[in-house]
């Protein structure tokens, strides 16, 4: 199998595998493929017939200073891994393809992009609905599977798509992480021993005050500060730490039985910056 890179093969290709009523999966990744993306691959295959993976490093969703240029790039590794899980097509356009042109037009957010990686990293989730929205118009897949990994970018392409009336339905996958608990990145590898030993701390801390809350310790700010505190000795420095409500992704500090949170955090270790979140459910 080898990657398709101009919009007109894949349509072709997505049209032909959608022949007789088959339906199709997309799981749009920027590659350098780790179990996390193959575990999306395998919940895709059980909602539809086809899995159809695009692998592009999107220029637009990455800041300046930002780490666009060495961001992991493996296609041949990628596609041998996606060979080996019977996906049915990959799509691997060049910034040329995607991109063609001049581009006058682009997708604004309100509010929900205000705070997490969208208040610290501003234009992100703007160049990520650029792209989906142009991946849905050119796959247009019956099922879309993203990580829990990324909420944010879960929860406001959910938005886009009710918004923008995409018929896709979306679905979300659980996070894959490693045996000490670090949720699987691309960016991990640009951990050092050192850092690589110390970066489950991140999720611990947020099993730690997931459980808290859950018992219903009433006092989350001083949970949250304290385990901020124990992060910044141990060497991580703190993006954020916090719990936000699941629907406009804001703060919370008093959660309400009945009600769903995210308790989401991002932390650099050196210049790797590594985020991980739980979901609860009071
Ligand atoms: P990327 O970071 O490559 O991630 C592709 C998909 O894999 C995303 O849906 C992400 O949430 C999921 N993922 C990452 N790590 C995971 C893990 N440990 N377990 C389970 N799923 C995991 O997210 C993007 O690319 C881009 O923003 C993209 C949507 C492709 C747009 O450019």
């Amino acid at each position: 199998m080898e990657a398709i890179t101009s919009i007109d093969d894949i349509r072709a290709e997505v049209r032909s595998l959608k022949e007789g009523d088959r339906t199709v999966a997309f799981v749009p990744t920027m590659g350098a493929l780790h179990e996390g993306h193959l575990s999306l691959i395998r919940l895709a295959q059980q909602h539809a017939d086809e899995v159809v993976v695009s692998i592009y490093v999107n220029p637009e969703q990455f800041g300046p200073g930002e780490d666009f240029e060495e961001y992991p790039r493996a296609l041949e590794d990628d596609v041998v891994k996606c060979k080996e899980e019977g996906v049915a097509a990959v799509f691997a356009p060049s910034d040329d393809i995607m991109y063609s042109g001049p581009q006058f037009l682009s997708i604004r957010i309100d509010e929900l992009n205000e705070y997490m990686d969208g208040g610290s990293r501003p234009g992100f989730f703007e160049g990520i609905l650029l792209v989906v929205n142009k991946l849905f118009n050119i796959i247009e897949p019956d099922i879309a599977v993203f990580g829990q990994k990324d909420i944010q970018q879960f929860r406001i392409l959910q938005q886009m798509v009710k918004e923008f009336n995409h018929d896709v339905e979306l679905v979300m996958g659980a996070i894959k992480r490693a045996n000490d608990g670090l949720a699987l990145s691309s960016r991990n590898a640009y951990l050092h021993d050192e850092q690589r030993k110390l970066a489950p701390g991140l999720y611990r801390a947020l099993q730690y005050v997931g459980k808290q809350i859950r018992d219903g310790a009433k006092n989350v700010e001083l949970l949250l500060d304290h385990q901020k505190n124990e992060l910044e000795a141990k060497g991580f420095k703190i993006d954020y730490l916090n719990l936000f409500s699941f629907e406009m992704m804001d703060p919370v500090s008093n959660p309400k039985a009945g009600s769903k949170y995210i308790l989401a955090g991002a932390v650099y270790l050196g210049e790797t910056r590594l985020i991980d979140n739980i979901i609860i459910e009071k």
